[in-house]
């Protein structure tokens, strides 16, 4: 008997104009419509936004096996809350995500969180992509831990950037210490990236990580020292061979605002669509400093965009000197609505993702250890301001 009432109840409703899946439906000063297509409800986030969700598949947090409503109308049970993949999606982004790795996949609380789609619909390995833990040693891969990582995306229906393809950091030594001639390291890039790719089909791929240094050259690795720039095009060449529809990256820090070092990335890809070396995207990894956004990350963005590459901010965090203040994360709350505005405002970038969510698996404090809390969600698993501050920035 209910179930009729309320069907009749979403055709009455249908007869009037109605807002779409993720759109707006109130707020001060909203002047269309206040219901949702069906199956959709008007979701009250702020006194100046209502979005049309869709009813939440019913788990706790405490509950790690999510089980789907069934019935044809959809009956939340619980009050739907916005989601930072809601908010990007609804800004016309196709997602926000969240880094993880293997071992944190052990903590359910955590687990329940990361596999909420309305929080993330997109996930980064943090580690286990790498060459060390894909080609430990030459000709011989090992997949397993980048699997698990794909499975969970793959169940929770989350897109997922690969990462990454030619690296000098995480190196097996048979690479490192090979002292291979320029012919030979090549094709070692060659299998590497082809296999990797081949592997994981259909991915947004960090091909290329870090290739510069601040000043905008070129950072002297082992494969910069052996073959020149060669190996980014050779990595890009074998990536596009595996995998004709994977998303091609490459991914730098300390290419936030405009500098030498964003300059030389706009220029390497300049350069490669000269040699019609395939490049689709770069990735702005986005490890800030609460206080210290750049304040030109828009017309930064915008510049790789004009080249005709889609852009990403791909590891963002905004760390701050311990401990933790009121004042340190209102700043920060600001500084990460900053960032996503930034992004918000070009339609050319095309997702945010956190390196990690919460600062209980955040890797600021091991690298900077006088510094931290630098994730939107505490070690608790509580939102922070900063959670705000995202959400902010990507509401209109
Ligand atoms: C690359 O060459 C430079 C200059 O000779 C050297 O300083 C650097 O250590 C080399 N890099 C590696 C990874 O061997
Ligand atoms: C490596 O070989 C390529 C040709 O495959 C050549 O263009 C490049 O200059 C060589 N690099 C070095 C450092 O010798
Ligand atoms: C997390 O909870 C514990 C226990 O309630 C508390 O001692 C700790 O301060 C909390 N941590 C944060 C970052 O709020």
């Amino acid at each position: 008997m209910a179930s009729k009432l309320l069907v009749f109840a979403t055709l009455l409703e249908f007869a009037v104009a109605q807002s779409g899946a993720w759109s707006q439906c109130g707020g001060i000063d909203w002047g269309g419509p206040t219901t949702c297509i069906p199956g959709w409800i008007c979701t009250y986030s702020s006194s100046w936004y209502s979005q049309c969700l869709r009813p939440m598949v019913d788990y706790d947090i405490d509950d790690t096996t999510p089980t789907s409503t069934t019935s044809s109308i959809p009956t939340p049970s619980r009050t739907p809350t916005v989601g930072l993949a809601l908010v990007a999606q609804a800004a016309g982004k196709l997602y926000f995500g969240s880094a993880t790795d293997n071992p944190e996949l052990n903590d359910a609380p955590y687990v329940a969180l990361l596999g909420d789609t309305m929080e993330f619909n997109q996930i980064t390995p943090g580690n286990s992509m790498k060459w060390g833990a894909t080609e430990p040693s030459r000709g011989t891969f090992t997949f397993t831990k980048g699997d698990a990582i794909v499975k969970f995306a793959q169940d929770n229906g989350q897109l997922l950037r690969g990462h990454n393809c030619v690296w000098h950091r995480q190196l097996p030594s048979w690479v490192s210490s090979g002292n291979f001639d320029n012919a030979t390291l090549q094709s070692i890039v060659q299998t590497h990236c082809s296999t990797l790719v081949g592997h994981y089909k259909g991915q947004i791929w960090d091909v290329v990580n870090e290739p510069f240094n601040d000043d905008g050259t070129w950072r002297a690795s082992i494969f910069y020292n052996t073959t020149g720039p060669s190996f980014v095009n050779v990595a890009l060449q074998a990536a596009r061979a595996a995998d004709p529809n994977a998303k091609l990256y490459i991914n730098d820090y300390n290419i936030e605002g405009t500098c030498a070092k964003s300059a030389a990335m706009a220029n390497l890809v300049k350069s490669l669509k000269a040699q019609d070396v395939p490049i689709d995207g770069v990735g702005i990894q986005a490890h800030l400093i609460v206080g210290q956004v750049p304040s030109t990350m828009q017309e930064n963005i915008e510049q790789f965009t004009a080249l005709g590459v889609e852009v990403a901010i791909t590891e963002l965090d905004i760390r701050m000197t311990l401990p933790v203040t009121d004042a340190l994360l209102q700043q920060q709350k600001k500084d990460y609505q900053t960032v996503i505005a930034a992004c918000k405002a070009v339609s050319g970038c095309v997702g945010v993702t956190v390196w990690d969510y919460t600062d209980k698996y955040s890797w600021i404090p091991s690298v900077y250890p006088t510094q931290g809390a630098a994730l939107p969600w505490d070690a608790n698993l509580t939102k922070k301001p900063a959670y705000d501050g995202i959400v902010a920035g990507f509401l209109p």
